[in-house]
């Protein structure tokens, strides 16, 4: 077992636990909803960013949980409104909750979700937690409504991607981090370094969903070549648009921009996509993790001994091989 599967392993109960605490103090109405879509997967990254960095920074109190709680519960909320807006039909591997509950109630359990993090954080009487958290869930919030925006655009290059990326996904998985810094008190120069880390770390991390959107949803738990359906320029599909000759290219626009696809279409696209290996795609991932191992290095200068190096630097390997 490689250190980062042991620390998971170790790490995710007591997450859990915290989680489980949080969720049955939500509004009785929506508990029911809350444990759905907490109870079943999802990888918890973003609470182990938050225990890690905080560890690596000799930060030894359980009251981390309850701060690493309140980023899943962010990111959680995120995804049911998210959902909502793609109209997805799957979300860990089971029907996405909008599906099973209706879409009022995921967008309510979405809001409390976000009013119950707020609440585990402002716990901690630090205001620097509280702005880290309220301007995670703006930049995410921005970075939807940009892709919204975007929808169905073929752009010259992949500039406005990177925006929306940078919010909808990298923010609070970099304020995952940067509150576990600032939890464990160190200098502003080694906050910001973890807070770089988190910020490519999670620019790697939607690269590599927007390839892994093009493998099978039994491997995924989330639907198969959603992105094309719903209009989105991601760099797999910005990659084969650039690939077709001119005469082909202009069909394919039309449909893409009207997200007209028909599903026989839709199937032939992504499997032809899913062939070419997305190699392009993958150098993109590949600048944001070599970033991400930089800032590592000067983060953990004064740790060599902390396991947490270790964990955080296999991280980093975890993001570019995972399947799922
Ligand atoms: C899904 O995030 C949303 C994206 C940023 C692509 P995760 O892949 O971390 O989802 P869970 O938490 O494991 O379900
Ligand atoms: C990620 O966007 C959602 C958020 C981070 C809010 P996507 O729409 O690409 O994510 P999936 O594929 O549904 O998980
Ligand atoms: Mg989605
Ligand atoms: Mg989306």
């Amino acid at each position: 077992m490689t250190s980062l599967t042991a620390s998971f392993a170790k790490e995710q109960p007591h997450i859990n636990t915290a989680l489980a605490e949080a969720t049955e103090a939500l509004p009785s109405s929506v508990v029911h909803i809350a444990r759905y879509v907490l109870g079943h997967g999802g990888k918890r990254l973003r609470p182990l960013l938050t225990v890690f960095t905080a560890r690596l920074f000799g930060y030894a109190s359980d009251d981390i949980y309850s701060l690493a709680a309140a980023m899943e519960m962010f990111h959680v909320a995120t995804l049911l409104h998210d959902d909502v807006m793609d109209n997805a039909e799957l979300r860990r591997g089971q029907t996405a909750t909008h599906k099973q509950y209706g879409v009022t109630e995921a967008i309510l359990t979405g809001d409390a979700l976000l009013a119950k993090g707020n609440q585990l954080i402002a716990s901690f009487g630090d205001p620097r937690l509280t702005e880290a958290a309220s301007d995670a869930i703006l930049r995410t919030t921005a970075g939807e409504i940009m892709e919204i925006a975007n929808q169905g655009k073929y752009l010259p290059n992949l500039m406005t991607y990177q925006d929306i990326i940078e919010g909808k996904t990298a923010w609070m998985i970099r304020t995952s981090c940067r509150v576990g810094a600032l939890r464990a008190g160190v200098s502003d120069e080694l906050v910001n370094l973890a807070a770089e880390y988190g910020y490519n770390l999670g620019m790697a991390f939607q690269v590599v969903d927007d390839i892994l959107d093009f493998a099978p949803s039994s491997q995924t738990g989330k639907p198969k070549g959603g992105d094309l359906r719903e209009g989105k320029l991601t760099p797999p599909i910005f990659f084969y648009i650039e690939s077709l000759p001119q005469a082909e290219r202009g069909q394919f626009l039309a449909k893409f921009s009207g997200m007209s696809f028909s599903e026989e279409e839709l199937a032939g696209t992504v499997e032809a996509i899913h062939r070419q290996s997305c190699d392009k795609s993958w150098n993109l991932a590949d600048t944001f993790l070599l970033k991400a191992r930089e800032a590592l290095t000067g983060m953990t200068k004064a740790r060599q001994d902390s396991p947490q190096r270790v964990i955080l630097a296999e991280l980093i390997d975890h993001v570019r091989n995972r399947n799922a």
